[in-house]
């Protein structure tokens, strides 16, 4: 097989990263120092820069005015899909932390986004159970716990409008997955759930080498 990929090492990704119009953006800038700031093993959970770039052009692109986000974490991702809605768009976050989210709401206010963007903390899969009946969604970016993404995906698709996307992050797994059979929990529900999605006729699915791997899904 020809080589149709390139591999990443520091030195590309620094490369990439530069590459990007919100390259020099302050506020992303704070964020990301504030996260790293609370260790290597906490701030690991954060998507990578190229990632957030990615989701603002998405989102401003597809038209999307109704996100929502499972996984906010310290508000990374968050706050690159809010800033690319429209000013009346509505972006819900679930989390189940109350520390980290209270991060990502210091910075929802200082991007003047708060009134875009609803936090509703508690373990996501009964949030999303309680979700109001008729609400529905243009775009949905799932980063949250890895065994449970699947229950999130049944509990999402019919809420996500024809067309409407849903994103997954970190389906490659940390690039651990594809040389057979996988022990852990988390590898395991991650590697069912990208064949599933393959073969969902519910869904079109592609599986983007962006950072640690990005199922990229458009509802049918
Ligand atoms: C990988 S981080 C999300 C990173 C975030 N998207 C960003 O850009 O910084 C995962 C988040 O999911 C939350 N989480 C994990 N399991 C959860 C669950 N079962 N219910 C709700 N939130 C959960 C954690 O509290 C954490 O903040």
């Amino acid at each position: 097989m020809g080589t149709k990929y390139v591999s990443l090492n520091d030195r590309r990704y620094r490369y990439l990263c530069r590459c990007r119009s919100d390259a020099a953006d302050p506020l992303l800038e704070e964020l990301r120092a504030e996260t790293a700031a609370l260790g290597k093993e906490v701030s690991k959970c954060q998507i990578s820069d190229d990632q957030g770039t990615f989701l603002s052009i998405l989102v401003a692109a597809a038209g999307v005015k109704s996100a929502i986000e499972v996984g906010t974490f310290t508000g990374y991702s968050s706050l690159c899909i809010a800033r690319a809605l429209p000013p009346k768009g509505k972006l819900i976050c679930l989390d189940a932390s109350e520390e980290w989210t209270a991060v990502a709401r210091k910075y929802w206010a200082k991007a003047g986004l708060q009134d875009r963007i609803e936090l509703r903390l508690g373990p996501a899969i009964a949030r999303l159970k309680r979700l109001e009946p008729g609400l529905t969604f243009d775009f949905a970016f799932i980063d949250a716990a890895k065994t449970e993404y699947d229950a999130y995906y049944e509990l999402l698709l019919p809420r996500i409008r024809r067309n409407g996307l849903i994103l997954f992050d970190n389906m490659l797994w940390g690039g651990r997955l594809g040389d057979g059979a996988v022990r852990q929990a988390n590898g395991r529900a991650i590697d069912a759930l990208n064949r599933k999605l393959a073969s969902d006729p519910r869904v079109e699915a592609a599986l983007l080498s962006v950072a640690d791997g990005i199922q990229f899904c458009r509802k049918r």
